[in-house]
């Protein structure tokens, strides 16, 4: 192959991701990841989570979680490092916060990117996500992108105000974005 072709071939390829970017609305095409949540030590929560950004920095976020408590509530963030080796999913690391913000409650007060809304199962202990999240993208290489970031599921709810947690408890489940 030809170096001329690399270069076309190259500049093709960065024309097409401009032109994804520019573009709002959902298509096949959108940027998309998913994650499984696989249970930390001692725990039965799983799950699949889908990503799919859907404007420059808002991702629609979809999934369901299941083997949670009856009717229980969950803190639920995108953690900063993608890194589920410890088995208890304390190697994710902190909260997702690439604005350098408070932890609080999405949609209502200051808030990490990583902060979404808590899960709430239902009487089979089963939790279903669907909710477009402004703030974060995905394959975008900008501060804000959650690839390669965790995703993790606490045992206790989320208060919305303890620093820089919200004292939502272990972690039930690890997930790695990609
Ligand atoms: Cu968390
Ligand atoms: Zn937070």
């Amino acid at each position: 192959m030809s170096m001329r072709f690399h270069l076309s071939l190259a500049a093709a390829s960065a024309a097409f991701v401009f032109a994804l970017a520019g573009c709002a609305s959902t298509s096949p095409t959108q940027p998309r990841a998913s994650a499984d949540l696989e249970p930390t030590r001692g725990n039965q929560v799983k799950g699949t989570v889908r990503f799919m950004q859907t404007g420059s920095d808002t991702v629609l976020v979809t999934g369901v979680i299941t083997g949670l408590k009856p009717n229980s509530e969950h803190g639920f963030h995108i953690h900063e490092k993608g890194d589920c080796s410890s088995g208890d999913g304390n190697s994710a690391g902190g909260h997702f916060n690439p604005t350098g913000s408070a932890h609080g409650k999405y949609g209502a007060s200051a808030h990490h990117g990583g902060d979404l809304p808590s899960l709430l199962a239902d009487a089979g202990g089963v939790a279903r996500v669907n909710a477009e999240i402004r703030g974060i993208s995905l394959a975008s290489g900008a501060a804000n992108d959650i690839a390669g970031r965790g995703l993790i599921v606490h045992a206790d709810p989320d208060d919305y105000v303890t620093q820089p947690t919200g004292n939502a408890g272990a972690r039930l489940a690890c997930a790695v974005i990609r």
